[in-house]
């Protein structure tokens, strides 16, 4: 450490002031760096599928870049689809209470970002999956905006452009900055696991994680995001 002691009291003081932001500012910056975390949600009905094993390429990529992550699982049980009652406009949560609902509307405050995955059905997401996003974006999408966002797509044969385009809308309906790859994040496969013979599926996956983790962190170091135009024009195509 420097030594100040000739100079003037006043003069000491600042520079020991500045030595302490110095010395402060990249030990809280990586403090915030470290303690990123990534939810990854899966959503298909199978556990351990092919959608589960690409979220797993994508997850080990980001924890290689010092995020954690946390793949959570839709389930095969029936998932509530929107009713439309506008409830959740009033109290910023959606008026039906399931658990799995809950289980991530209590953790998008702390979350730094998010991936959706599904499997490819009939050229879409999974319904279910459709189902719980329509509601968690409708009620708490403010909690997910300015976080980043990438979704993938697993598919058999067709479809897997069609499927992401639909998950995407729920990321760019919402100010989240969309990551993306050096291809689009699909890949390939039927049975459970066989994704990890889509050689290039699975490299276009690990980047994403690497692109996610790193605009996460780029975001984290740079300036507060603007606020959006308030109040918000809502003209309902009524002119
Ligand atoms: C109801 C249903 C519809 C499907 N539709 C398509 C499709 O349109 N295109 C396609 O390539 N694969 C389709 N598949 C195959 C799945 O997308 C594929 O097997 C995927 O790997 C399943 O992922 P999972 O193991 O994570 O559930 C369909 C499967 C089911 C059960």
């Amino acid at each position: 450490m420097a030594s100040y002691h000739k100079l003037p009291a006043a003069v000491n003081a600042r520079l020991r002031l500045w030595q302490h932001i110095i010395y402060l500012q990249p030990v809280c910056l990586r403090a915030t760096l470290c303690s990123m975390k990534a939810l990854l949600l899966n959503g298909s009905p199978n556990a351990a599928g092919n959608t589960y094993h690409a979220l797993s390429i994508v997850a080990e990529a980001m924890n290689a870049a010092g995020v954690e992550t946390e793949i959570v699982q839709i389930g095969a049980a029936a998932v509530q689809g929107c009713i439309g009652c506008r409830q959740c406009l009033k109290t910023g949560r959606c008026g039906m209470k399931d658990k799995l609902y809950s289980y991530i509307y209590d953790q998008l405050d702390s979350i730094d970002g998010i991936v959706i995955g599904s499997p490819t059905y009939f050229a879409g997401p999974n319904g279910s999956l459709c189902a719980l996003l329509d509601r968690l974006y409708y009620s708490a999408g403010a909690k997910l905006a300015y976080k980043p966002g990438a979704t993938v797509a697993v598919a058999r044969r067709g479809g897997a452009s069609t499927t992401l385009d639909r998950l995407n809308k729920y990321i760019t309906y919402n100010n989240q900055p969309l990551v993306s790859s050096f291809y689009w994040n699909m890949i390939y496969g039927m049975r459970p696991g066989e994704v990890q013979q889509d050689a290039e599926g699975v490299q276009t996956l690990c980047h994403l994680g690497q692109n996610m983790a790193w605009v996460m962190q780029c975001l984290a170091a740079g300036p507060k995001h603007p606020q959006a135009p308030s109040p918000r024009a809502w003209t309902h195509f009524i002119r």
